[in-house]
C-alpha cells in the first residue's frame, strides 16, 4: 500500500465533485461556477497591451521574477490598493498564484496540525481545503445578514482555552453568503480581536465588484480601517476583476508575516508568472481596469436584478434569500427538512445545475442551502434555468408534504 503523508490520506473527492462530472453536457445551464463569464473577458485589451510591450518587457516577461513580484507590479498595485484606502506603506506586498495560493501560504505559516482556526459558516471551499490540509481543527461562527454574528464570536473566544490561530473572513460580497458585511460589524469584530493576538485573514476577492455607489461606506475594508492591536492579513485576486486564467493575487500583510510568507513562497513555486504579472501591471498602469470595471459591473448587477426578480416572484413561501448588492452569487435558504443534493439531482435531470450548501459548510452537515452564481449565464440562460431550479425545489417540498 501507498504510504501518503497523514495530511492527505484524509483528503477525498466530495460528494458534489461527483455529481458535478455528471453535470457536464453541453446544454447544462450553470449556476454552478463562482468565476467570470468567457464572453466579458477584455480579450481586445489584452491584444493591445500585449502588442504594446516593449522588448525588453517581453524579455521580463519571460524570464523568472523576484518570489514577491515583478517591480512593475508591485508598484502599480501599491498605487490601486492605496486609492482603495490600504495602508500599503506600512505593509508588505506578497504577489501570490492566485489568492487561494495567498490563504494557502498564510495558513502554512500559522497552523500546525491539530490548531483551532475560526471560520465563517457557510465558507469559502477553497479556504477549508486549504486549512484542512495543514490539519486544522477549524471552528465556524455563523453568518448572519449583517455579517460575522458577533455574539457567537464572543462566546467560543471565551469558551476556547486556547485562543485561535486566526480568524478568516470575507466580508465583502461573501461566497458563497453573498454577505455584505455593515461597518457596525467591522467595527465590532475590530474590538472583540483587538490585542488578543489573534491575526484576522481578511480575503477581499470580491469589494470591486459593487452594484451600488452608497455602499462605499460599508465596503472599506478592515485592512484599510488599519486597526491597531489586530494583524490583519489581507488578500486580494485579480481573478474575479480580470480573469483567473491570470492566476494572479496578493497579500497585504505586516513585516514580520511577510518575511516567513515569502520564505514559503519561495519553496513552493519561487516566482508568480511574469507573463500574466506584466498583462496585470499594464491593465493597472494604464488605468485600463477601471474601464473595465465600469463595464462589467452593470453587466453583473443586471443578471442579479434578473435572477433575483424571477426568485422573488417564483420560489415556493418558506425559501428564503437576501437579494445581492454585489459579487458573484445568491444564497438561498431552503425548509430546514429539504435536502438540497436530492434538489441539485432533480436539476441535474432538468437540464440545470448550482452547489449544495453542505459543500460550504465546514462542519460539513448542514444542506438546506443552495448557492446560485448568475456571474457566468446570460440572461436568457438565467430566464430559462432559473423556473428549472425552482421546479426543483417545489419537487422535493411536496415529496416533504410541505405546503409550496
Ligand atoms: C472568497 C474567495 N477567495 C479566494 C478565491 C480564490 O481566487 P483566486 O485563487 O482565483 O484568486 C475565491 C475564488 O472563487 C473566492 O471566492
Amino acid at each position: 500500500m501507498i504510504r501518503f503523508s497523514s495530511s492527505v490520506t484524509n483528503l477525498r473527492s466530495s460528494e458534489i465533485r461527483d455529481l458535478m462530472s455528471l453535470a457536464n453536457k453541453p446544454d447544462m445551464i450553470l449556476f454552478s461556477g463562482g468565476m467570470p463569464d468567457n464572453d466579458l473577458f477584455p480579450l481586445r485589451e489584452v491584444d493591445t497591451i500585449y502588442q504594446e510591450l516593449t522588448d525588453t518587457e517581453k524579455k521580463i516577461a519571460m524570464q523568472y521574477g523576484p518570489t514577491h513580484g515583478i517591480p512593475q507590479l508591485l508598484a502599480s498595485l501599491s498605487e490601486y490598493l492605496k486609492e482603495k484606502g490600504l495602508p500599503v506603506e506600512e505593509n508588505r506586498l506578497l504577489i501570490t498564484t492566485g489568492s487561494l495560493q495567498a490563504i494557502n501560504i498564510l495558513a502554512h505559516a500559522f497552523i500546525d496540525p491539530g490548531d483551532t482556526i475560526f471560520v465563517e459558516n457557510p465558507c469559502f471551499i477553497g479556504a477549508i481545503s486549504a486549512f484542512r490540509s495543514y490539519q486544522a481543527s477549524i471552528v465556524s461562527i455563523p453568518l448572519t445578514a449583517d455579517g460575522l454574528n458577533l455574539i457567537e464570536l464572543r462566546k467560543k473566544l471565551d469558551e476556547m482555552e486556547k485562543a485561535p490561530k486566526f480568524v478568516y473572513l470575507t466580508p465583502n460580497f461573501h461566497n458563497p453568503a453573498g454577505t455584505l458585511y455593515t461597518r457596525e460589524t467591522k467595527l465590532g469584530l475590530i474590538e472583540l480581536l483587538k490585542n488578543k493576538n489573534i491575526p484576522l485573514i481578511e480575503d477581499d476577492a470580491y469589494s470591486d465588484l459593487y452594484f451600488h455607489e452608497e455602499d462605499k461606506l460599508h465596503l472599506q475594508t478592515i485592512k484599510s480601517i488599519n486597526p491597531e492591536g489586530i494583524d490583519v492579513c489581507y488578500t486580494g485576486s485579480f481573478s474575479k476583476i480580470l480573469g483567473p486564467g491570470l492566476r494572479l493575487g496578493w497579500m497585504l500583510v505586516p513585516e514580520e508575516i511577510y518575511k516567513k510568507c515569502e520564505l514559503i513562497k519561495q519553496s513552493i513555486d519561487a516566482c508568480s508568472p511574469s507573463f500574466t504579472q506584466m498583462v496585470a501591471h499594464k491593465f493597472l498602469q494604464n488605468n485600463v481596469v477601471t474601464d473595465y470595471l465600469n463595464y462589467i459591473r452593470p453587466e453583473y448587477k443586471h443578471r442579479a436584478e434578473i435572477m433575483t426578480q424571477l426568485l422573488k416572484t417564483t420560489l415556493p413561501k418558506g425559501c428564503n434569500f437576501t437579494p445581492p448588492r454585489g459579487g458573484f452569487y445568491i444564497w438561498i435558504e431552503l425548509p430546514e427538512q429539504i435536502d438540497a443534493t436530492a434538489v441539485l439531482k432533480r436539476a441535474i435531470e432538468k437540464g440545470v445545475v448550482f452547489v449544495s450548501g453542505k459543500t460550504f459548510d465546514p462542519d460539513g452537515t448542514r444542506n438546506n442551502y443552495i448557492r446560485l452564481s448568475f456571474c457566468n449565464t446570460s440572461e436568457e440562460k438565467i430566464r430559462k434555468g432559473i423556473p428549472l431550479v425552482v421546479d426543483s425545489i417545489r419537487a422535493e417540498m411536496e415529496l416533504s408534504h410541505l405546503p409550496c
